[in-house]
C-alpha cells in the first residue's frame, strides 16, 4: 500500500486514532496539552530505557522532547517491540490503570511492557525499544500523511 491520510480536525484531544500502513497499526495521538507537558516529566524521564531514542533509527525530524513533528500530535507503530502484540492507549492516571502510579501511555497486555505517550519504553520491561516511529509528514494544517 502506499501512504494513508488523516483530517486532524476530526481527532479530539486525548483521542487516538489507528490508521493501517502497510499491514501495520499505526497510532496517530492528540496529546493534551498536559500529556505534552508530561513528556519533559524528569519523573517520567527517570523510568524510561531510552528516553531519546537513541537505540532506535527513527526519522531524524523527529529527534526531539517530544518525539514527534509537532508536540501535540503522536505517530507510532502500533506493535510491541517485544513480541508483536498490538499495545493498549491507556492516556489517563487512574485507578484501573495498568501499574501503581501509571503516568498515563501505552501497556501491552501480553507481557506488561510499558510505553509513555511518545511510544518510549521504561525500563525493566521485556520490550526492547520504543515504538518506531513510521515516515510521516503535514501537507496542510490538518492533514497527516503516513508513508
Ligand atoms: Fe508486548 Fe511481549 S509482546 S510485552
Amino acid at each position: 500500500g502506499g501512504p494513508v491520510e488523516l483530517d486532524l480536525s476530526k481527532v479530539a484531544p486525548g483521542q487516538q486514532v489507528v490508521l493501517r500502513w502497510r499491514t501495520r497499526p499505526v497510532f496517530v495521538t492528540h496529546r493534551t496539552p498536559e500529556a505534552v507537558q508530561k513528556l519533559k516529566d524528569p519523573a517520567l524521564l527517570s523510568l524510561l530505557a531510552d528516553p531519546q531514542s537513541s537505540e532506535l533509527q527513527q526519522p531524524t525530524y523527529v529527534q526531539n522532547w517530544h518525539r514527534s513533528i509537532k508536540p501535540e500530535f503522536g505517530v507510532v507503530i502500533g506493535i510491541c517491540t517485544h513480541l508483536g502484540c498490538i499495545p493498549l492507549y491507556e492516556p489517563d492516571p487512574n485507578a484501573t490503570s495498568p501499574a501503581a502510579n501509571w503516568p498515563g501511555g501505552y501497556f501491552c497486555p501480553c507481557h506488561g511492557s510499558k510505553y509513555d505517550l511518545a511510544g518510549r519504553v521504561y525500563h525493566g520491561v521485556p520490550a526492547p525499544y520504543n515504538l518506531p516511529v513510521p515516515p510521516h509528514h503535514f501537507p496542510s494544517d490538518t492533514m497527516l500523511r503516513v508513508g
